[in-house]
């Protein structure tokens, strides 16, 4: 019996397969390397002591998963691949409804085809829109203000109507809030091509000298020190939580949405100062007009995750920089080196 990890040289995905390795599991990856390279998966190996099976292949593929799907007894897929920046999702939308809407239906096509009928799937807290936080999963979701965000929300509502359709199908939709952090050896990390969307890595890049100063995004949110407040949550937490949706899915059908957060809301300013405190490094900033699309405030209700999954996160925002600061520091060119 062997989990699919589809975007699993990726950085949530390569922290998933360490900690499923961990778990006893056998894993299989499948990824382009699109934004993503194979060293990650030779250090999850090395750090676990552990093998899994890596395949060069596109979600896209009909042959190369009708190939994985011969050659492995896939009792559950892990499904992370998918394109996920959201500037670069308004500039070409169609390149990310046809990787990440069409891919996940060849993904779909072919589990049913080979009797695969649990999965596991990559949503986000960017679902639920405008509503206020802390976020329920019974929120209404959809009203999401960038193709990215959209197609989280159709892949959700297609696994919805995919496990109405089949009862067999077990599909849990894991809503990511904010994840930030390395595993603890600091032999692997967030790797991200170019100039960092995302506030953490742009934070370590500046701690590193790769960049110069950080740009805070406005400090005039309603919020306790006026920057954006989010809920950060430890990307080895996260691949704990899959480990145990992975379990959850096995034993229940249907569709089940699932926030993974820690419930707590840190702000921007907050993450500067804690990270600053775990590496001993002063990050230079500059107060800068808000950006487009962001919203004050997005935090977690956790409870769901803890009634239904047992899944309490146990890794602090200190944890989240220290272990940042140790990849970063020892990688400073990421996998490249
Ligand atoms: P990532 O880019 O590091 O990982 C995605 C992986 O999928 C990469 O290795 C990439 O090469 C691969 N991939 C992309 N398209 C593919 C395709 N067509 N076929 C095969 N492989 C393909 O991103 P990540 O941060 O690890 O995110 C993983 C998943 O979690 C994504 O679906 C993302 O949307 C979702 N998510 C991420 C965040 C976050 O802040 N990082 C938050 C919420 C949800
Ligand atoms: C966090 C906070 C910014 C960068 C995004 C996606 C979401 C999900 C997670 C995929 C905000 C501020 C940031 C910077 C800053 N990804 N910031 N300067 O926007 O909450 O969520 O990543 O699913 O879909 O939208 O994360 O890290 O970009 O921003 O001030 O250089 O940091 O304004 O308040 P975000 P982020």
């Amino acid at each position: 019996m062997a989990i699919l990890v589809t975007g699993g040289a990726g950085y949530i995905g390569s922290h998933t397969c360490l900690e499923l390795l961990r778990s006893g599991y056998d894993v299989v990856s499948l990824d382009n390397y699109y934004n993503s390279s194979p060293e990650a998966l030779k250090r999850v190996m090395k750090l676990a002591g552990k093998e899994l099976t890596a395949y060069d292949c596109d979600i896209r593929d009909r042959g190369g998963l009708q190939k994985i799907f011969s050659e492995h007894a896939i009792e559950v897929v892990i499904h992370f691949a998918g394109l996920k920046a959201v500037g670069e999702s308004v500039r070409i939308p169609l390149a990310y409804y046809e990787n990440n809407v069409a891919g996940s239906v060849t993904l779909l096509q072919e589990m049913e085809k080979a009797g695969v009928h649990c999965i596991v799937f990559s949503s986000s807290a960017t679902v639920y829109g405008d509503n206020d936080p802390p976020y329920v999963e019974d929120m209404p979701t959809g009203a999401v203000t960038n193709p990215y965000g959209r197609t989280k929300y159709i892949i959700e509502e297609i696994l919805k109507d995919a496990c109405a359709a089949n009862e067999a199908l077990s599909a849990v939709l894991l809503r990511y809030f904010n994840p930030i952090g390395a595993d603890s050896s600091g032999q692997m990390g967030e790797n991200p091509n170019g100039i960092p969307n995302n506030l953490m890595p742009y934070i370590a890049q500046v701690a590193v000298g790769k960049l110069s100063e950080l740009q805070i995004f406005g400090d005039d949110y309603p919020t306790p020190d006026g920057t954006g407040v989010r809920d950060y949550i430890h990307v080895s937490d996260l691949g704990v939580g899959h480990v145990k949706a992975v379990a959850y899915a096995m034993e229940h059908t249907g569709a089940q949405a699932i926030n993974l957060g820690t419930g707590k809301g840190v702000s921007v300013l907050e993450l500067v100062r804690a990270f600053e405190k775990a590496s001993g490094v002063n990050i230079p900033y500059k107060i800068v007009p808000r950006r487009a699309g962001d919203i004050p405030a997005s935090y977690a209700d956790p409870g769901k995750a803890k009634e239904l999954l047992g899944f309490v996160t146990q890794r602090t925002v200190d944890d989240m920089c220290a272990d940042t600061w140790k990849w970063q520091s020892g990688n400073p060119d990421g996998y490249k080196a």
